[in-house]
This record gives C-alpha cells, structure tokens and sequence, in this order.
C-alpha cells in the first residue's frame, strides 16, 4: 500500500468521505501534500507537479514566497490572535482602498462564503427588502441564499424565461427558494425582464463577473451595464463575487465595466495563502456596520476577522501584486490560451478555451459556451474532462478539477509552454480513445 493509500483509509475513519474539502477528493485516493515551491508541489510520494490549481485560485504568487514566508513568521514570533485591533489591519486596509475606486469602506472576515453572505446581509440591512437575485450556475460559497440554483441541471431548471430556484443542499428552506430570484448570465433582456418581475422587493442582484462554474466566461459589457442600469433605478444593490476575479485587474475586474458595483466580494489571493475574505464598498452602505451607529443596522463580528498573519500575508502579497506584476501574469495568461487553441487544433480534438487575465477553462465542446446550460457538463462530458485532467496529472501538471487553471506570478514562460505540450498530448490521447 502506497502512504496516500494508507493515509486515505485512516482519514476515512475519521472524515466524512476521507476528505475536509471535497475538491480534493480523487479517486482511488487523494494526493497528499507535503512541500510547495513556488509553482511546484511535492506529493507525499516524492512526486513534483505544476501546479495550476494554485489552491482553487487562491495563490496569486505560488507557494511560499519568501517576502509573505517572511512576513507571516514575524509576525508569528509576536502572537497570532488578539482581543485587539492591529496596526497591519490598518495598513492593509489602506492599501485595498486605494486599490480600486469603488472600495470606499472594507471589512475583512474569514472566507469567500463569508464575505458573500455579509454583503448580502449588508444589502438587506441598507435597503430594507429581503430578496436577492444570483445567475443560474454561478458558485458563490455555501451560504443558503448564494447556493441557490448553482447545481441546476436539464431536469430542473426549466424554462430559461423564469429559471426555478432549486435548492443544493437538501432541507434547504422554501422562504430561500422563494427569497432568491434566479436570472440567466450574459442575458441582458431575459435578465432584466425576469428582474423587472420583482420591483422594489430585491435587496441586490449578485454577479461574478466571470463565474467559474458557468464557464469561466467574462460578462460582456451590454449585461452588466443592463444589470447596472435595472439595479441603480430600482433602488436594488449590484453586489460583485469578485473572490476569484480581482487578480484579473490591478482594480479587479470590476475595471471592465463603466460603472462600479455598490459592493465587492473579496477572498482568495487577498489571503497571501492564508483563509481570507472581505466585503469592500460604498460607504454609506458598509456604514450598516457601523458599530458607532445609534442603531447597528447589520452587528457584525467574527472571532478571527482581520486576523494579524492574514492580514500580514495579503497585505504583502498585494503588494508584490503591483500593476506590472498583474500585467506580466495576464500576458502569461494569453500565452496560455493561445497555446491550449493551438494545442486543440493540432490535435484535431473537440475541445475550446474561455477565460480572461490569468485563467482558462477547457470545455469538451469544439464551440467555446457562453452561458451555464451552454457550458453544462452532462456524463460524457465529465467522463472527457476526467480523462483530460488525469492525463495532466499524470504527466506532471496539476489542474482543478472543472479542467481549469489559474497561473501564479511564479510561472514563466517555459511552464506555459510544459502546459500547453502536456495538454497537446492528452487531446491527441483523448483523439484516439474516439
Ligand atoms: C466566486 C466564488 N465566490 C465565493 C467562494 C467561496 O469562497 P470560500 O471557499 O473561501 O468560502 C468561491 C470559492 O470557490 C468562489 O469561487
């Protein structure tokens, strides 16, 4: 027996599945890490991977920079949690702010789900109503209103007019389901007809400007601009996922579009490595958390929020994620699509890329998707797109598991191009398997 198949048979007597987490499931059994560097990591059996996962996105610099290994053990050496604020809180809180325009007002919290389910508890709190909308497909973390409708399939989504509210997790609420308007992406007037439906009655619509469950497909400027527009005239808050899209632009890739969102979600890179989330907006409606306020609107508080290693590992990771740094990530990330194109036709395989700034998405479809049903991995699919990322793994190169990758500042071009080769050879593999 193998130490991850040895492990993996210990972890399934105490963790449901053998897992924490199940992106990290793999069957017969998951990997087990055991050293990062830089864009590599090192399994518990010796062998080296590149790594284009980057912990789901979350690695903007690869593992263990020095400069954030640096950071994060000083201030490991002074105390790790406080009943106090900190001065590196401040000074990162500053940086975000300045960072992107619409960023008037931030408050760190522990993770994606959290800041999703705090702005749009923040949305409610300022605008008084109770529903929200979300688009169909998009994944947003595990809070029951973001949750809606992300697993919907052709048995159950019916009629793209009026998509139904379908729960994910079973015993889900029907006050959810009834409180969450579900809307198509990259629709303008399907979306603005089914959100005219509800006037007055949504506290904020919620986008990801590039959802990776949909696809990993930017939203085009018509949508966002017609969901901006219905949002701004209704009284309705547009609420931005942006835990995985801000590394697309030094400002997020909230720059895309003309105007700004009320309220960004934040997570991911902005961690360092490190559990992380933020929820970052208009000041008049972060006031809702005001704890000064003769009435607090939304009381908000979270035992490890703004955490001293955290904030010492975000900030130093922005930092280094300067306008040059992001430039140089997003050319990779061009090169990166542009060799996978080539790649799909050399092999002659039915494949397409989508994806902006420094990530892609391989679909198993020779038409690249532009919505969610588009994009809808059926069994065959799955079973493609399985066989695609055991073939990256197996040769050295470590993807998501939706046949995804998000590059790292500690790429160059020589790992785009050991990517592209090393997928050239899985559709060629894929080719012959017919
Ligand atoms: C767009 C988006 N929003 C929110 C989340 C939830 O973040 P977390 O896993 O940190 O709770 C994720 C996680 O993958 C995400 O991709």
């Amino acid at each position: 027996m193998s130490r991850s198949e040895d492990l993996y048979q210990r972890a399934l007597q105490v963790l449901p599945g053998g897992v924490s987490r199940n992106t990290v499931l793999r069957r017969p059994h998951p990997f087990y890490a055991v050293k990062g560097e830089g864009c590599w990591v090192t399994d518990i059996e010796g062998k080296r991977r590149l790594d284009c996962a980057n912990n789901m996105c979350s690695l903007i610099h690869g593992h263990a920079h020095p400069a954030i290994v640096a950071a994060v053990g000083e201030q490991l050496q002074n105390g790790t949690a406080f009943t106090f604020a900190t001065e590196v809180e401040v000074l990162y809180a500053e940086h975000m702010c300045r960072r992107s325009p619409s960023f008037e007002k931030i408050r760190f919290v522990n993770s994606g789900t959290e800041a999703v389910m705090s702005c749009l508890k923040a949305a409610r709190a300022f605008t008084g109503r109770t529903k929200i909308a979300k688009i169909e497909g998009a994944y947003h973390g595990i809070y029951d209103y973001a949750e809606v409708s992300q697993t919907s399939n052709p048995h159950n989504w019916g009629d793209l007019r009026h998509p139904r509210s379908n729960p994910v997790t079973r015993g889900t609420s029907q006050g959810v389901l009834d409180d969450v308007v579900v809307i198509p992406f990259n629709d303008p007037e399907t979306a603005v007809a089914i959100l005219s439906k509800h006037p007055g009655e949504l506290a904020c619509v919620l986008v990801d400007p590039m959802p990776h469950r949909v696809g990993f497909i930017p939203a085009t400027k018509e949508y966002i601009e017609a969901l901006r527009r219905w949002t701004a005239e209704d009284g309705a808050l547009l609420v931005f996922d942006e835990v995985i899209t801000f590394r697309s632009e030094y400002e997020g890739a909230q720059s895309w579009y003309a105007e700004p969102p009320d309220l960004t979600a934040l997570g991911k890179m902005i961690g360092g490595g490190l559990p992380v989330g933020a929820l970052a907006g208009r000041a008049d409606v972060m006031d809702v958390l005001n704890p000064l306020a003769e009435k607090v609107l939304f009381p908000h508080s979270g035992t490890f929020s703004a955490n001293p290693l955290v904030m010492a590992a975000g900030r130093t990771a922005m930092d280094l994620y300067d306008r040059e740094a992001v430039a140089r990530l997003n050319a990779l990330g061009d090169r990166a699509r542009r060799q996978i194109a080539e790649a799909i036709v050399e092999s002659g395989y039915p494949a397409s890329v989508t994806g902006a700034g420094s990530i892609f998405r391989i679909h198993m479809t020779p038409q690249a998707p532009t919505t969610y049903r588009e994009a809808y991995v059926d069994p065959d699919r799955a079973q493609r797109t399985k066989a695609l990322l055991d073939h990256a793994f197996e040769h050295g190169v470590m993807l998501i598991n939706t046949c995804s990758g998000a590059l790292s500042t500690a790429m160059t071009e020589r790992e785009i191009d050991t990517l592209a080769e090393v997928l050239l050879g899985g559709f060629r593999a894929l080719k012959q398997l017919g």
